[in-house]
């Protein structure tokens, strides 16, 4: 009986919370996006390869294997889902062209989905691929965000 209500409770608070983020969105830039979990992200990763070769994407995490994708010079490839209860989403990338491999986590809850990290929050999270590292389009318009490879 209390395991049973328990759940119903829970039920009943994630319903609210949905309809409550729902509510005070705008757009895809809501006021309470990083502050509650189940956030909608769409993560796009866009060849600039200064080169100007075809880029390898694999991208997974815990549960997801994106599969292969072979991204053509200033083309995307895109994905959706939503950041987890513990907002401990991550999805890690490895990209490759001719003669060189390199790792990026594309997603992490605590970097895009946190408004005190360095970059603030993404939920259209629109990222550059070149040569020295990707970097994350900033939706106030400032300049990009750049991090190094992780490998
Ligand atoms: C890709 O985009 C860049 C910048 O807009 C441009 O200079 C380049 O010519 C484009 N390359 C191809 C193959 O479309």
């Amino acid at each position: 009986m209390a395991f049973s209500s328990n759940i119903h409770f829970i039920f009943i608070l994630i319903t609210f919370l949905t309809i409550l983020k729902t509510s005070l969105s705008f757009g895809n830039i809501s006021p309470v996006d990083g502050i509650l979990p189940f956030s909608p992200k769409h993560v796009v990763i866009t060849n600039k390869l200064v080169a100007q070769f075809g880029l390898l994407v694999h991208c997974t995490n815990k549960e997801t294997d994106l599969g292969v994708r072979s991204v053509l010079i200033n083309q995307s490839f895109g994905f959706r889902f939503r950041v987890n209860l513990f907002k401990t989403t991550n999805y890690n990338c490895v990209f490759s062209w001719p003669g060189i491999v390199r790792t990026f986590d594309i997603f992490r809850a605590d970097r895009d989905d946190n408004s005190r990290s360095k970059c603030g929050i993404c939920s259209e999270c629109i990222w550059y691929i070149s040569e020295s590292g990707p970097c994350r389009i900033r939706r106030d318009g400032g300049p990009p965000c750049c991090f190094p490879w992780s490998s």
